[in-house]
């Protein structure tokens, strides 16, 4: 490789040159110096010679050198030789074999492209949903994950305190394929101003606690969560600017504060922490380093651990504080007419009124199809209206994790399960009706909402 000093002079090549031939010609020379003395060495009255001092009555014998010592000091002189031959060292000669370590890497790369490229091509040209459940694309995408992500992510991509668990299904910069791929391209600043200054302590404390009501904490002081709400909504602090008048977050601009997820603890100490001084936080950009196959095959993994198909979903990952309480809203929890779903993973039937009519809605565990024990009672209502010869429609809905077709078979059973429970019920099969709705989606991401089915009394 060229260096600077070539440019300029030869100097430096023939500086380190000439030190080279000097200090082995030193060597060779301190080596034969030494060897010159023969064994034993006696002194002119037979006695063998000392070097003259003792320690404590130990004695050194003014010996020669081992022989094989010798001769091992002078293979080390011959082989640093041999190595300046064949290997660059000397000057700017480039040795032998011409070899350098860039040109070590660059043939181990191409050799890894011309074994793996063909490989991370096919799995570019693959969806995002193939890749999820092809499990040697996922292995390969672990592998990456683990050399490049885990010292900030986590080995089970948990996260921790300041870096964000990846498979709780809560976003920061947004958990489409697309959103992901961005953020692992080009990185995410997060910048959360700090507020301490122009609140003073005990307006951060009061806005600190109206935060923690979003999240349904009862510690929460009602005195200053009503003071605290009024600094959220407006003037100087302006917090629903980014977090959304609802607390709900804005993509891009700033978290959820409802989810009980914190990425920086939710801890009265925390939170109050963070509005004072603020937060700073960078995901680095990969695109130099990760070919687009290579990102398309990430972006692919960190989707699938948030969207496994039918696998139940991992429990919500809060860093810091506890599990969400069943008044807790969800992140997508619709309008407030709709019914709150339920807060943990079960299935559960409600029923609800709409214009005077009722109707049942059946909640499903992620990836089950069991209708709830108490359901006969629930909705008991529409049971006897089937069995009096009304027609019941019955729509499944899944959520938008995982796989499509998938889905929609799932939607499917989960509607035939229904079916199946109002039979069982008396309810006439001909007077069951199964509807495929125009958009069996019915929420984002894992979410109690979007499994459901829908009973509806019609005629
Ligand atoms: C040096 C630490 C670091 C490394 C290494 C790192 N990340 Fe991140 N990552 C972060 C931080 C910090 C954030 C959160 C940024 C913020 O607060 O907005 C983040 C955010 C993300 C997000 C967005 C999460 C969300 O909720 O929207 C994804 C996706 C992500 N990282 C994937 C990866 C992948 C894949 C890799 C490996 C190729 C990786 N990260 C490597 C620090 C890191
Ligand atoms: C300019 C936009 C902006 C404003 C205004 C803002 N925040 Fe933030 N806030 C953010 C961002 C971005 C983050 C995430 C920082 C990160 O990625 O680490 C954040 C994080 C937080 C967190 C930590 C969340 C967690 O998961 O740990 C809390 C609490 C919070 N903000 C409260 C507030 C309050 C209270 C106010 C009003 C005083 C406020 N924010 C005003 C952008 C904003």
């Amino acid at each position: 490789m060229n260096t600077t000093s070539q440019f300029t002079s030869n100097f430096w090549n023939i500086y380190i040159a000439i030190i080279l031939i000097a200090s082995i010609i030193g060597l060779l020379w301190l080596g034969f110096s030494q060897d010159k003395v023969k064994v034993p060495v006696k002194d002119k009255d037979g006695e063998t010679e000392t070097m003259g001092h003792s320690w404590d009555g130990i004695e050194e014998y003014n010996n020669p050198l081992p022989r094989w010592w010798f001769y091992l000091y002078i293979l080390t002189i011959v082989f640093s030789i041999g190595y300046l031959v064949v290997y660059p060292g000397f000057g700017d000669y480039k040795g032998y074999f011409g070899w350098t370590s860039a040109g070590q890497y660059e043939e181990e790369m191409a050799a890894a492209e011309k074994e793996y490229g063909a490989l991370y091509a096919k799995y570019g040209a693959m969806s995002i949903e193939e890749l999820a459940q092809n499990g040697d694309a996922m292995r390969s995408a672990k592998s990456m994950f683990d050399t490049y992500c885990i010292q900030c992510h986590g080995s089970d991509a948990g996260g921790s305190r300041g870096f964000p668990s990846l498979k709780d299904h809560d976003w920061l910069w947004g958990g489409d394929p697309a959103d992901i791929h961005e953020t692992i391209a080009n990185g995410r600043v997060g910048v959360m101003a700090p507020w301490g200054p122009a609140l003073g302590q005990e307006r951060v404390k009061d806005v600190a606690h109206y935060v923690m009501s979003l999240s349904g904490r009862e510690s929460a002081d009602p005195e200053r969560v009503k003071r605290g709400e009024a600094l959220f909504h407006g003037g100087p602090a302006n917090c629903f600017t980014c977090h959304g008048a609802d607390g709900k977050g804005i993509k891009g601009l700033g978290p959820n504060l409802t989810d009980d997820i914190w990425l920086w603890g939710g801890s009265e100490k925390a939170i109050i922490d963070t509005i004072t001084n603020g937060r700073n936080n960078q995901m680095p950009p990969w695109s130099n380093f990760l070919d687009k196959d290579k990102l398309h095959l990430m972006t692919a993994y960190v989707w699938s651990l948030s969207n496994k198909d039918g696998a139940p979903a991992p429990a919500a990952d809060t860093a810091a504080s506890s599990a969400p309480t069943a008044s807790a809203p969800t992140a997508s929890e619709p309008a407030a007419s709709a019914p709150a779903a339920p807060a943990a993973d079960q299935a559960e039937v409600v029923l609800e009124n709409q214009d005077g009519n009722p109707f049942g809605i059946f909640y499903f565990a992620t990836g089950k199809s069991d209708v709830a024990a108490n359901a006969d009672a629930v909705v008991a209502e529409l049971i006897s209206a089937g069995k009096a010869g009304k027609k019941l429609v019955v729509s499944g809905y899944t959520d938008s994790t995982g796989n499509a077709q998938a889905n929609a078979e799932l939607s499917k059973k989960r509607a035939e399960a229904v079916r199946a429970f109002l039979v069982a019920q008396g309810v006439s099969e001909e007077n069951i009706e199964l509807r495929k709705p125009e958009d069996t989606t019915a929420a984002q991401g894992n979410s109690a909402q979007g499994r459901r089915v829908e009973v509806k009394i019609e005629g």
